[in-house]
């Protein structure tokens, strides 16, 4: 009997809080950008201010990304789903931001009453076997919104090599779509991430489905037949997805070549500025000069492939360029500390291009560790130098009213936009 009334008790309060919960539901009216979204036929998740999953899936890895509120998050499944995502962005008027699978700091991926898409779900993989008939190598298909940590755990650096972030947290589509650099020395074997993808399934800013290789252009209807197909002998879109990727389209599936054979081992050679002490050095940029926090990136060039957007097109037998990527940050909301780590970088900046420059070469800048340099060269200079042009052409014809742009895009204007974390 104790049993029973217990079981009747929890029946009842079941009962109860179904139907308040019913009742909440109907008293609560619809998010009508939700309500449109569902109507298209978007399968994922779909989050509004207030709830638990949209102050979850908004912020950034490790929570950044804080002073930035979009009106939805969506979480796309389907190259479909994010297709919904940017029509309704354009027929309601409201910007689009995008972020695919992992860290990032600059929060160039969230804006504020933005229609936000978290591409995480579309995180597949899958192996596909070389066709040697078709001359087609060992490839994956890659969603973008994995992590190289998640990617390599499938496909270990024990039996692949590939062409990966180096911490375990880079996201494969902003590493792909921003040119892709491997620092320990996959990339001076094989290449930037970028010169590995084969096809692209894209996107495109009018809602189209595209897939785009390095001599064709296909159209698809959403459940993905082919409409069309142009023949590009002098792909440019292909180019510009590269380098620049996040400008022209939402990529939903990286074709991507890698190698059946282990990874070779990088040797790590540390390299000591010589000063009174490292350490010391070390701590006061950080306290005495204002910045929160700064370090060195030196990698050398030494093997046959380099990046594409690198190094000004060397010769292929010119041995030995090196990139040094110096980064700090700091607080924005204590002016006076951020103006000091400001100062000091750009002394730090200033003498490094003078030597280059004596030596040469000039300073350009790996596209995914922006920076804003308002004294410096412009940021398409830094990033693209002369092929800035034909990204630029390219950014007229797939998306003339810029719905994908974000901080240091192709055809923004603003220097100074780098957000505040
Ligand atoms: C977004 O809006 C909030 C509230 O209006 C504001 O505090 C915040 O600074 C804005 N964030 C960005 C990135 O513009
Ligand atoms: C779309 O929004 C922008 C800025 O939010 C505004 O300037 C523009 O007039 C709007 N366009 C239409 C067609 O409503
Ligand atoms: C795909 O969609 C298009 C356009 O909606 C339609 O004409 C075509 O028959 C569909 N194909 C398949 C295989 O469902």
């Amino acid at each position: 009997i104790l049993k029973r009334s217990k079981m009747i008790a929890s029946f009842w309060s079941i009962s109860v809080l179904l139907c308040l919960v019913n009742l909440g539901v109907s008293l609560i009216a619809e998010d009508p950008l939700r309500m449109g979204l569902k109507q298209m036929g978007f399968q994922g998740a779909i989050f509004v201010p207030g709830e638990i999953g949209y102050h979850k899936f908004r912020l950034g890895h490790t929570g950044t990304c804080k002073f930035a509120f979009p009106k939805l998050v969506a979480r796309p499944r389907t190259s479909a789903d994010v297709a919904f995502g940017v029509m309704l962005a354009r027929s309601e008027n409201i910007s689009l931001s995008v972020r695919s699978g992992g860290h990032g700091y600059l929060c160039q991926h969230l804006k504020n009453n933005s229609l936000h898409l978290d591409l995480r779900r579309l995180n597949h993989m899958h192996l596909l076997t070389p066709d040697p008939e078709k001359n087609l190598p060992l490839r994956l298909n890659l969603g973008p919104g994995s992590t190289w940590g998640r990617v390599l755990k499938q496909f270990p650096i024990s039996r692949y090599s590939m062409v990966h972030g180096q911490c375990t947290t880079v996201g494969v589509g902003g590493y792909l779509l921003g040119g892709g650099v491997n620092f320990v020395g996959t990339s001076s074997k094989l290449g930037s991430g970028s010169q590995n993808v084969m096809e692209y399934t894209m996107i495109s800013a009018t809602g189209d489905l595209l897939k785009v290789s390095e001599n064709a252009i296909q159209t698809l209807h959403l459940n993905e037949s082919v409409k069309d197909t142009l023949l590009e002998p002098k792909n440019d879109l292909f180019f510009a997805l590269k380098g620049a990727g996040s400008s022209f389209g939402i990529v939903t599936n990286f074709l991507y070549q890698i190698y059946d054979e282990p990874e070779t081992q990088p040797v790590l050679v540390p390299i000591f500025f010589r000063g009174p002490s490292n350490y010391q050095d070390s701590v006061n940029l950080r306290h005495d000069l204002g910045c929160d926090w700064c370090y060195w990136t030196l990698v050398i060039w030494n093997g046959p492939k380099r990046p594409l957007f690198f190094a000004n097109d060397p010769p292929p037998d010119q041995k030995g360029i090196y990139t040094l990527d110096f980064t700090c940050q700091y607080d924005p909301h204590s002016s006076a500390q951020a103006k000091r780590c400001e100062n000091v970088v750009q002394l730090a900046k200033a003498r490094m291009s003078k030597i280059a420059e004596e030596e040469g070469e000039h300073l350009n800048q790996y596209y995914n560790t922006p920076s804003c340099d308002i004294n410096g060269r412009p940021f398409y200079e830094r990033y693209w130098h002369h092929h800035y042009e034909t990204l630029l052409a390219q950014k007229q014809i797939w998306d003339p009213t810029n719905l994908l742009t974000h901080c240091h895009a192709v055809g923004s204007t603003d220097e100074d936009c780098c957000p505040t974390v």
